[in-house]
């Protein structure tokens, strides 16, 4: 049996990386998947991908009236939505709070919060009252930079640990009917995780960074040796954002590859 079979999955930020992995992972489990992303290029590049049978839009997660044209294409298209799954993401370039500039501050801040945390507010109240009737899923994205120093700077960093609290409020307000949870990974390969417009690094991207020298950084610190392919992901967030899962909400997995599971006495490699 395949885990999504006829369920309507949205995935925000689906254009590259992460969220991409994932609308392959539930569509080949039986999913009508939608892909939503900010970027006109990658709408343009998926539509290929996936076919005109699958709705993808252009959909900034941070502006309603986006939001609310990608819930009446859905409602249009399929007339129900049974799992929104939040991929979207900016990095913050991962500058020393004391090397920034402080009146870029402010708008690093805005920046950065409003695309990781004001960006899945916003898409859980447009869409939760059609999750509400389909008794659906969301499934939010944090990072280990929720849970530990040193996986980005402290706008990211804090970002990412609101998305741990968003997580837990939202199973609490959306229950009983809606089941909540969040993931959190360490590295993914084939990531496009862009810098921030605001310290004028919105042109680096994680996936300008040679291959190997990330690979070896994090094999040096992970103890499962693999860094996960964004596709690697897809059965987590494929089994939240099901009805296979009964019991979790307000929970966060963290797919971690046993990152944090180190005192770090001893090097790896
Ligand atoms: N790359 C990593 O190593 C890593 C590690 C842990 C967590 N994450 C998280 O995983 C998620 C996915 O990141 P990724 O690494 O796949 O990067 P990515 O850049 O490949 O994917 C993120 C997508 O979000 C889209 N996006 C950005 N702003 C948006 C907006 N306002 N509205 C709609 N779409 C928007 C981008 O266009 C992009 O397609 C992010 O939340 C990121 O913080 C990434």
């Amino acid at each position: 049996m395949q885990l999504l079979k006829d369920d309507v999955v949205l995935i925000t930020g689906g254009g590259s990386g992460l969220g991409l992995g994932i609308a392959r992972y539930c569509q080949a489990e039986g999913a009508q998947v939608v892909i939503a992303d900010i970027s006109a290029s990658k709408v343009a590049q998926l539509q290929q991908e996936f076919g005109p049978e699958t709705l993808v839009l252009q959909c900034d997660v941070t502006r309603l009236t986006d939001l609310k044209a990608c819930r009446e294409a859905i409602l249009q298209r399929h007339g129900r939505l049974n799992a929104l799954i939040g991929a979207q993401g900016i990095f913050d370039g991962n500058v020393p709070l004391m090397q920034m500039p402080p009146e870029r501050l402010d708008s690093l801040f805005d920046e950065v919060f409003h695309v990781n945390v004001k960006g899945y507010m916003l898409s859980a109240r447009i869409f939760g009252d059609l999750l509400q009737a389909s008794y659906g899923a969301i499934v939010l994205t944090l990072s280990t930079a929720a849970y530990a120093a040193d996986g980005g700077g402290a706008a990211y960093t804090a970002s990412k640990g609101a998305i741990r609290s968003l997580v837990n409020q939202l199973a609490f307000e959306f229950s009983p009917h809606v089941r909540v949870n969040g993931v959190a990974p360490a590295g993914i390969a084939n990531s496009q995780l862009q810098g921030p417009k605001s310290l004028g690094l919105d042109g680096q991207k994680q996936s300008d960074i040679p291959k190997d020298a990330f690979l070896s950084m994090f094999r040096s610190l992970s103890l499962l040796q693999e860094l996960p392919t964004p596709e690697d992901h897809g059965p987590i967030y494929g089994f939240l954002a099901s009805k296979q899962n009964k019991i979790m909400t307000g929970q966060t997995i963290v797919a971690d590859q046993g990152l944090l599971n180190r005192a770090v006495l001893q090097s790896l490699h």
